[in-house]
């Protein structure tokens, strides 16, 4: 009765595919759920216990808009280790609320009404939302199965209009797991600088990855200048529920991020910040030993669905699978609800992500070996039922 008072922009706002279809799994018992786009690990003793002294040590009050500056500075000299790419940590770097704030800061300092932006499909559920939102206008280029999902910088250009100020890409990508080369960002960095783009690159899982490296897009030539690079902590040191990111970028920029941020957020929250900074200092080895256990999984997973006569391309980084389920003879959300109606396993069905995700469905292998396994058995009986 009252939705008239809600703006255009907010009615007309597409529903998250995974928020409906989890809502209707929250009410179903004995389900395996491979939907889950979170590490099953709890934060890592030493992570835990920085928050909690943090707190005892009475740190309860606002920090500074940018955050604390020693985890700035914690945050600039990983980004120098890891990838030679220097920021300074006075006004390159704001800590946010996750990558979700940051991408959200983002698009709202970049986007006047109508501004295009590129986005390679498929790609985080939030990532067309947050151009809506800034009044901007998601322009939507799709990956393909044949190339294992890697980003097509000729599409990218193809798409490009005078109206275009940015492209928004993810790698290594949730949902199809690909991770993208040096040499096809070398190709983006070409087209953004020839166009005269911003990049907005959103590496949260950068640590996760299996026998690929990964590229900092910044990293690459002449690219610190055009780039807002987004990191976080949620994925790689399995802190979702801390909300703790960051976004790094040429100071003009981030000083625009910086005045949305102020008015919205204020600061990020000092516990989790506290947390972060020793997830950095400490952090490695857990990371290591998780992203073992997610390699694990994940050649269990890839050979499974492959094996079932799911086509599966081997997913470099994150912890998603991507199988092409059209073998079924069902559509990705008929696949994804009888799924789960008669065998009881979730997953997401691929358009949930954008163009590109229709005929294949993600599987996360952020849960226990033996549920994969399960899982497995599952959707190997509904399969051979249906097709
Ligand atoms: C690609 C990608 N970016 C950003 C996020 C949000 O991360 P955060 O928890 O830092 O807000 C997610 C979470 O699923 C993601 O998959």
């Amino acid at each position: 009765m009252s939705k008239h008072y809600l703006s255009e922009k907010v009615v007309n706002l597409p529903p998250s595919g995974i928020r409906v279809f989890f809502d209707i799994v929250a009410t179903m018992d004995d389900v395996i759920s491979l939907g889950i786009g979170e590490p099953d690990f709890v934060t890592p003793q030493p992570i835990l216990q920085a928050g909690i002294s943090s707190l005892q040590a009475g740190e309860t009050s606002y920090t500074s808009n940018a955050g604390i500056f020693e985890v700035r500075e914690t945050v600039s000299e990983h980004l120098r280790q890891l990838y030679e790419v220097a920021y300074d940590p006075g006004n390159e770097l704001v800590i946010t609320v996750g990558v979700s704030e940051a991408l959200h800061i983002a698009m709202m300092a970049l986007l006047n009404p109508g501004d295009e932006v590129i986005i390679p499909t498929p790609c985080f559920v939030s990532y067309q939302a947050d151009v809506l939102l800034a009044g901007g206008v998601p322009v939507e280029v799709p990956s393909q199965f044949e190339d294992n999902f890697q980003l097509d910088p000729q599409a990218v250009e193809v798409a490009i209009t005078p109206r275009t100020k940015a492209v928004l890409v993810g790698y290594p990508n949730n949902p199809t797991g690909a991770v993208a080369s040096r040499e096809v960002l070398l190709e983006l960095s070409r087209i953004a600088e020839q166009h005269d783009l911003i990049v907005i690159s959103d590496e949260i899982y950068d640590q996760l990855v299996y026998g690929q490296p990964h590229v900092c897009f910044s990293s690459l030539p002449g690219m610190k200048e055009r780039t807002i690079l987004l990191g976080g902590f949620s994925k790689d040191y399995a802190m979702t529920g801390w909300r703790v990111g960051y976004a790094a970028g040429p100071a003009d920029v981030i000083d625009g991020l910086l005045r949305v941020h102020q008015y919205i957020i204020m600061s990020a929250p000092t516990t989790a910040q506290m947390a972060a900074m020793e997830a950095i200092k400490v952090g490695q080895q857990h990371v290591a030993d998780m992203r073992d256990e997610y390699d694990r999984r994940r050649r269990l997973i890839v050979d499974g669905l492959n094996e079932i006569g799911l086509p599966t391309f081997e997913p470099r980084g994150a912890f998603y699978a991507f199988p092409d389920i059209t073998p079924s003879g069902l559509d990705d959300t008929t696949f994804a609800q009888e799924l789960l109606d008669k065998e009881r396993v979730a997953l997401v069905p691929g358009s949930a992500f954008g163009a590109g995700g229709e005929g294949f469905v993600r599987c996360s292998y952020a849960t226990a070996y033996e549920n994969i396994e399960q899982a497995l058995e599952r959707i190997e009986r509904f399969v051979s039922k249906v097709s």
